[in-house]
């Protein structure tokens, strides 16, 4: 099972890409799980999903933590036993296109009601969950808010690669060389980075020259205002242009990260 989660500055693409990306493993027979773990929730949208049919972990949080039950830090083990979690977990896991499925972490309900360490927490408990000594899942991804709190709260330690999204602009790129800092400090074996809206091959080079350590992959995805005009009309580009230059650069990424 490989543990993915993709981050970078607002805006750069990430939902975009891993919608794509793990449609596209889907498609291919892998067995994926998603994670929203950003508070707008957009993923669910882009994999063909109403937010109305989401049931988000954070509206059950005190249920999930007392099934799982343990603290954030304990190496107890749950209180309860897998089958009576599973049932409980099934309840949030949502099968969507193509055979991704879905866990979405929640929003912030209403103004003030605090912040989302309780619920970043949970899905690191969660993650923990999911991921020991269970073979259900080939790819677990999770789509992190923008920018770099999720290294600060721990929450990336649990993965085995950082996919950090970046574009041709300095702000974007200031990020990413923060991120991939961070992401080698938790001690995250690899980081990957992928430069989407790519318009000339100078732009690639030019970023990779200004990142403070080599990355261990690099990829680009080309930049085309199909994949605006399919968000105009509530369309991921897998479905509005299957033959975009986008897909087409992301099904090569696909086939390198297969062999990670
Ligand atoms: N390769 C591309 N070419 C052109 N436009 C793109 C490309 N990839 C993404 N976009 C556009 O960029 C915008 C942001 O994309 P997306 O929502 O995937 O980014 P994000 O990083 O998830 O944003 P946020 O930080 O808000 O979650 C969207 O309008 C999308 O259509
Ligand atoms: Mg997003």
């Amino acid at each position: 099972m490989k543990k993915i989660i993709v981050t970078g500055k607002g805006g750069v693409g990430k939902t975009t890409i891993i919608a794509t990306l793990s449609r596209l493993l889907a498609r291919e027979g892998q067995r994926v799980l998603v994670i929203d773990c950003d508070p707008s929730m957009n993923l669910a949208m882009s994999l063909g999903i109403s937010l109305s049919d989401v049931l988000p972990l954070a509206e059950n949080k005190a249920n999930i933590h007392e099934r799982l039950g343990m603290d954030m830090d304990d190496e107890q083990e749950p209180a309860h036993d897998k089958i009576e979690i599973d049932e409980v977990l099934e309840d949030y896991i949502i099968e969507t296109i193509d055979g991704v499925k879905l866990i979405v972490m929640g929003t912030i309900p209403f103004g003030g009601s605090g912040c989302l360490c309780s619920s970043i927490a949970l899905v690191k408990l969660l993650i923990g969950y999911i991921t020991s000594g269970s073979e259900d899942n080939d790819f677990v991804m999770v789509d992190s808010q923008a920018g770099v709190e999720i290294f600060g709260r721990g929450l990336a330690s649990e993965f085995d690669f950082t996919l950090v999204i970046t574009e041709p602009m300095p702000k974007a790129v200031e990020v990413t060389r923060h991120v991939m800092k961070l992401s080698r400090d938790l001690g995250i074996k690899k980081q990957i980075v992928i430069v989407n809206k790519v318009e000339d091959g100078t732009e690639y080079e030019k970023i990779s020259r200004e990142l403070e350590f080599n990355p261990d992959q690099m990829y680009s995805v080309r930049y085309d205002k199909k994949v605006i005009e399919a968000d105009k009309k509530g369309l991921l580009i897998l479905d509005y242009a299957p033959h975009a230059s986008v897909v087409e650069d992301i099904q090569s990424i696909k086939k390198e990260i297969l062999e990670v």
